[in-house]
This record gives C-alpha cells, sequence and structure tokens, in this order.
C-alpha cells in the first residue's frame, strides 16, 4: 500500500529528474551514425516547457475483435463501453470491437524547462480503448497492458513498466523512422523482441481516398486522447493535438489499408494475422502528464469540443 501511495504521487518530473543520468548518459552515447529520423522536430517544447512533449509519428489500425473475444481478454472489472464507440463509428460491426494496434516513433522527447532530452524510440502494442475504469459508465480509458520499445531506450523501458506495463525491449525495422517505403505507396513496420518470441508487424497500403476508411479521424482522435492504464495502479494522460501544421495540409492523416502479424500478450496462440486492416498514418505532436492517480480523469473529455484534442490559443495556429 505503501508503495502504491508513493508512485501515485509521483510526478513526471521527479521520474524525470530521477532518471537525468540516464539522459545525460544518452547524449555523451550520441555518436556518428545514431539515429537521424525523418520525423518533424517537436512544436510544442517551447509553449509547454514546464510539461513533457514529444512526437509520435505512427500508423494507428483498427483491429475488429468479437465481443466475447475482448471479454476473455479485457480484465472482467473494467466494463466495455458499446455506446462510446458506436456514438463514433454507428455501423462498426455487430457484436464486434476495436483493438487499436499502434506501432510509432517517438521522436524529440523534451522537458524543456529542466533542460531534459530523451534519446528516439520505436514501440508497438495493441490497445483496448472505451473501457470503463472508474465505473462511471460513460468515461473512456485504454487498457495497453504490453509494448515492445527499442531496446536501449532505458528510460522508456522503465517510464512504461512503471505503469505495469509488461514491456519487452525490442528491435525495430526501420531503426529511426515510424515507418519504411517499400514502394511509393506501401509502408512497412517491424517490432521483435529480443528477449521472447513475441513480434509485431505492418504493412499497409495508402488509400487513394480517405473516403474509402471505414473509420473516420475522430475515432482515432478519440482513442489516442483515452487515458492510457495497463495494471491501473497510475494513469497516463497523453495529449495528442491533430489541429498542428504537423498533422494539416501536406501532412494530414493518410488513411491506409493493409495487414497486420502478431505474437503479442494478451494475444494468446502463438502467430496471429488480420488482413483488410484499416488506419491512418499521421504524426502528431503531445504532451503527457504521466503517473497520474486514474481516478482524477473521470470525466475526461479532450481538451476541446467532443472528441477533440485542440487546445485553444492563437500560437497554435502558427506552429
Ligand atoms: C513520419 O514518418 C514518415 C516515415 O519516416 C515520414 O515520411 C514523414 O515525413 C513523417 N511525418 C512527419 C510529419 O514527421
Ligand atoms: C503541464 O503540467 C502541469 C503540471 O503537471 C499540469 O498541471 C498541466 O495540466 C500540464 N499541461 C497540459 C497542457 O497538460
Ligand atoms: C502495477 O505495476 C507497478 C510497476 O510494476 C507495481 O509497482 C504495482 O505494484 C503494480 N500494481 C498492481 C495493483 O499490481
Ligand atoms: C499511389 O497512390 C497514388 C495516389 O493515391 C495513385 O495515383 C498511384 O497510382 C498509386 N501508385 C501505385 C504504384 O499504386
Ligand atoms: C483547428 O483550429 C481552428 C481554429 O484555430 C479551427 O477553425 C479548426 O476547425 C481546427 N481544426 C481541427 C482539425 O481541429
Ligand atoms: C470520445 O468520444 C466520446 C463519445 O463516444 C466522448 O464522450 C468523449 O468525450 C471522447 N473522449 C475524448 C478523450 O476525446
Amino acid at each position: 500500500m505503501a508503495l502504491r501511495l508513493s508512485l501515485l504521487h509521483l510526478s513526471a518530473v521527479a521520474v524525470l529528474v530521477s532518471f537525468s543520468f540516464l539522459f545525460r548518459s544518452g547524449e555523451l552515447a550520441t555518436a556518428p551514425g545514431a539515429c537521424v529520423s525523418h520525423d518533424h522536430h517537436n512544436t510544442l517544447a517551447d509553449m509547454f516547457p514546464n510539461n513533457a512533449t514529444g512526437v509520435l509519428n505512427a500508423t494507428l489500425a483498427i483491429i475488429p475483435i468479437p465481443l466475447e473475444t475482448a471479454r476473455r481478454l479485457i480484465p472482467p472489472q473494467y466494463g466495455i463501453l458499446e455506446d462510446a464507440y458506436r456514438f463514433l463509428v454507428p455501423n462498426f460491426l455487430d457484436g464486434m470491437y476495436p483493438v487499436l494496434v499502434q506501432a510509432a516513433h517517438d521522436h524529440d522527447v523534451q522537458f524543456r524547462a529542466y533542460g531534459i532530452t530523451l534519446d528516439d524510440f520505436s514501440r508497438v502494442g495493441f490497445e483496448f480503448p472505451f473501457l470503463d475504469l472508474t465505473g462511471d459508465g460513460y468515461s473512456s480509458f485504454r487498457w495497453a497492458p504490453s509494448q515492445l520499445i527499442t531496446a536501449t531506450n532505458d528510460v522508456a523501458i522503465d517510464g512504461s513498466s512503471a505503469y505495469g506495463t509488461a514491456v519487452s525491449p525490442g528491435e525495430f525495422e526501420p531503426l529511426c523512422d515510424a515507418y519504411r517505403w517499400l514502394s511509393k505507396n506501401t509502408t512497412y513496420f517491424r517490432g521483435s523482441s529480443i528477449s521472447s518470441s513475441e513480434f509485431v508487424e505492418l504493412e499497409m497500403r495508402r488509400l487513394p481516398h480517405p473516403a474509402l476508411n471505414p473509420y473516420p479521424l475522430q475515432l482515432f482522435k478519440n482513442i489516442t486522447n483515452q487515458p492510457t492504464f495497463a495494471n491501473a495502479t497510475s494513469c497516463d494522460n497523453m495529449i495528442r493535438l491533430f489541429n498542428t501544421t504537423m498533422s494539416v495540409g501536406e501532412h494530414a492523416p493518410v488513411s491506409v489499408r493493409g495487414s497486420v502479424k502478431a505474437r503479442v500478450f494478451p494475444f494468446q496462440g502463438g502467430e496471429q494475422e488480420w488482413t483488410d486492416v484499416y488506419g491512418v498514418q499521421v504524426a502528431t505532436p503531445f504532451i503527457e502528464n504521466n503517473y497520474l492517480d486514474c481516478r482524477t480523469l473521470r470525466g475526461y473529455s479532450g481538451t476541446g469540443g467532443p472528441g477533440d484534442s485542440y487546445i485553444h490559443g492563437d500560437s497554435f495556429d502558427e506552429l
């Protein structure tokens, strides 16, 4: 109990400062040949110097699974808010539940006021959104029970493990980006554990028109702005902004369709493959509020309008 309470009160500052020796050694270790990413730089650090900020360049895709399977995989104490996802996608397949697979590159993560920077890393995992963690019948939370994370990034691995996430140190292809181009319209991503047979692989093809995507962008905005938890000791409130120059105009989210192969917790029974998987590829800047008491996020509905993650302020128009 004492441990639990102290974790709940641990602030992101405390965690980042206590790991700061790792950040510094990471900087010293940056040598020629280190990762050079194509990702856009962090546009939020200037504006939020006292918060952890960064960029996530990601493939976000929905895998529909039977509600019965979802019920078996998700811990029984968390209700599934079917009305919440049907509100966003009214014609979502009957008897099905949307699992999110998120394959991302974390870039230019900073805590500007403390001069702290974090080495880039990749990560991939399955996330179970629209869960009633606090029992109020409407606040959506996202269970992210396991992740593959770049093996050399101890800070990222420890930071995620502190939530109770089953983290597997992994190696990624490509090394320093969100995905690799196989051809003009096809991308590839693979993360595989260096200590087990776990892996996740995505091959996605860009759709010629967003209307071919059965899922509205609002679904992805909504899910990626739901507070995340693993063992529910604490929650991660990551605010993903879709309304900066990084995600509009020429960088607007691109609809994709493809296949996902994986062997990873909490799915059981060996390797699985899903074809005809739809999603988006988009880079967003984020602000991350770590290790919060989940109960304080009851009723959380993003920072802006319904389901939106827009932060009000004129300066955002120029980012
Ligand atoms: C996201 O990553 C892809 C693959 O490296 C790259 O082509 C794209 O420019 C990146 N987008 C942004 C906004 O950083
Ligand atoms: C920045 O961090 C502070 C302190 O943790 C928090 O109160 C505030 O809500 C954060 N800002 C945003 C935009 O999340
Ligand atoms: C959740 O995980 C954290 C980190 O491993 C651990 O300290 C905590 O005791 C766990 N809580 C529960 C309820 O299992
Ligand atoms: C790639 O996508 C563009 C735009 O959707 C399309 O015009 C082009 O034919 C596609 N190329 C290939 C090789 O499929
Ligand atoms: C972005 O913000 C502007 C106001 O500055 C608003 O007109 C626009 O609808 C917003 N777009 C999105 C995608 O949130
Ligand atoms: C997600 O959508 C639901 C409607 O189903 C809404 O009530 C909720 O506020 C949205 N949450 C976020 C974080 O955008």
